[in-house]
């Protein structure tokens, strides 16, 4: 049985595949020396950071952040905690931010400097979806898979309070939160 969709599809999973295979041949050419780290901001990006290492036939090593930046609502809180930090010491190596998605720019715009004290080779960013017009704060994309209106979406790694992250689609979430819908009144 398929899990159960909350609103309208905004990007197809065969459009998501299509932009993902082109992207991947893209971001690898900018990656001609040494393999670069891949860093995958969890929890949203673990989807799409699935599907682009495999799409890069080039020597790559991945690793992960963690960051604490919405606290469960849909509005950026401006606050942003590194819940859990690399593994990997990054100076000296090139660096690709994977995101899922920039909204008002501000948990990018953080990670950024974080990132950036550690003196990295070179630090780009790939996000999958770009909020353009929700941008609050001046952050460097390098990468985007797709620029999208002002709709809060779900799907294809991206959820509401902890759902829907499976859902193949990225897909409008309508009619209020699932947190709501579950447990609340
Ligand atoms: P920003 O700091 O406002 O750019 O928010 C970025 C983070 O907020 C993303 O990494 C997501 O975790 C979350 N976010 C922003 N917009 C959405 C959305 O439409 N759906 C799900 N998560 C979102």
């Amino acid at each position: 049985m398929p899990a159960p969709r909350p609103g309208r599809v905004v990007i197809a999973e065969p459009e998501i595949r299509a932009r993902i295979a082109t992207l991947g041949a893209e971001i690898a050419r900018g990656y001609a020396g040494e393999p670069p780290v891949l860093v995958g901001v969890l929890q949203g990006a673990f989807v799409f950071m699935a599907d682009l290492v495999r799409a890069m036939p080039i020597d790559l090593a991945t690793d992960f952040v963690r960051i604490e930046s919405y606290g469960g609502g849909r509005t950026s809180s401006g606050r942003v905690r590194l819940a859990a930090d690399l593994a990997t010491p990054i100076e000296g190596r090139d660096v690709l931010v994977v995101e899922d998605i920039v909204d008002t720019g501000r948990t990018l715009a953080a990670l950024r400097r974080t990132l950036e004290a550690r003196r990295p080779r070179s630090l780009r960013v790939c996000a999958l979806c770009d909020k353009v017009e929700r941008r609050q704060v001046d952050v460097r994309l390098d990468w985007v898979g797709f620029t999208i209106p002002n709709v809060f979406v779900v799907g294809y790694g991206l959820d509401d309070a902890g759902l829907y992250r499976n859902l193949p689609d990225v897909v409008a979430l309508e009619g209020g939160s699932a947190a709501r819908r579950v447990i609340g009144p």
